[in-house]
């Protein structure tokens, strides 16, 4: 019965923006950083969650957020805190550059005497894209507009039978969202319309088996009246993830540090800290190959023997890592690991 594309949509929007709130209003999610209902939201903590949310699910971004509050409450604090400090705090988040321009946008904002309002103006700060800046506004400070991430480009896809996959069906995908968002059951409740669809997205209309039966928008759905939910968004063909190989260096002492240098400011996981080793090319190192990369310690109390394999999935490669172990006397100058800004890999590295 329903047709699909924008053309329902927009003949159905108040009153599926009406009913997708009143959804909300008995089934929201209670989120560490979401206002209570009658609370004033917290730019600060509005700002921090969508970009840690940018990073990983909610689930993965709970305890992330919550030590990054204890250890900066404030954006002042989050301002002046040494960047060692914040990249420390964000280690196992990975993309240090958002880590950086986290810090480098508390530091602008502070400047500024406040989160600037509006889209525009929040699209200029460093790490804020127009995701997330559409978020902020409608979060934040009550302006109107849809913010779609992924979850959100699922379910209007599915809500609009857009047949082509994403990301090339993101244009139509945000045109349903516009439509959405200027219905004016929307424009009066910005935040909670953007945290509503958020909502859907992460429960009832998931990737898979979506509970098309509990669904708020069951009616107005032309994926579920042409049988496709569970089928759309359709999926693009996998970018090929090209392997990497390397080798790394694991000394360890009695006390359990570590040795460990900091990589180059620029690039991937740029000044972090990892694990001497080998760099990362296309073909397998031999051992004698890699040990000729072993660090150079008069201390060693053991010879260096594999002691396990590590996998790592990068956005554009794998990273096959062999761990060398050893022990070192103490009184070598090693690293308490949990005082290092460790990425996941090298965590990995460690266990
Ligand atoms: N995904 C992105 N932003 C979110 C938010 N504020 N709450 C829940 N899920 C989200």
């Amino acid at each position: 019965m329903a047709e699909s594309g924008l053309g329902p949509v927009a003949r159905n929007a108040e009153w599926l923006m009406h009913d997708l709130l009143a959804w909300y209003d008995r089934d929201r999610r209670h989120l560490p950083w979401r206002a209570a209902p009658g609370e004033r939201p917290d730019p600060y903590r509005v700002w921090l969650s969508e970009v840690m949310l940018q990073q990983t699910t909610v689930a993965g971004a709970a305890p992330y957020y919550a030590r990054f509050l204890a250890a900066f409450p404030t954006l002042a604090a989050l301002a002046a805190a040494g960047e060692e400090a914040v990249l420390r705090a964000w280690a196992g988040l990975g993309y240090y550059a958002r880590a950086r321009n986290l810090h480098a946008c508390a530091r602008a904002v502070v400047a500024m005497g406040g989160f600037p309002r509006d889209v525009a103006s929040l699209r200029q700060l460093p790490g804020i894209g127009p995701y997330t800046a559409t978020a902020i506004a409608a979060i934040a400070f009550g302006v109107p507009g849809i913010a779609v991430d992924g979850n959100v480009a699922r379910v209007l896809s599915r809500l609009a039978a857009i047949k082509a996959p994403l990301p090339a069906a993101l244009r139509d995908v945000t045109r349903v969202a516009e439509v959405l968002g200027r219905a004016p059951a929307a424009v009066a409740r910005p935040a909670d319309a953007v945290q509503a669809l958020f909502d859907l997205g992460a429960g009832l209309c998931g990737k898979t088996k979506p509970a098309c039966a509990l669904c708020p928008w069951r009616k107005g759905c032309a994926a579920e009246a042409l049988g496709l939910a569970a089928e759309l968004p359709a999926r693009a063909p996998k970018p090929s993830r090209p392997t990497r190989y390397g080798a790394v260096f694991r000394v360890r002492d009695a006390a359990g540090h570590v040795l460990l240098r900091r990589r180059p400011p620029e690039g991937l996981l740029g000044g972090m800290d990892e694990l001497p080793g080998t760099p990362w090319r296309a073909t397998p190192w031999s051992e004698a190959e890699a040990l000729a990369f072993a660090p150079d310690l008069a201390t060693l109390a053991t010879p260096w023997a594999k002691a396990a394999e590590v996998h790592h999935l990068f956005t554009h490669f794998r990273l096959h890592l062999i761990v060398y172990a050893a022990t070192a006397e103490t009184g070598t100058r090693l690293t308490a690991p949990d005082t290092a800004a460790l990425p996941s890999v090298m965590r990995k590295c460690l266990r």
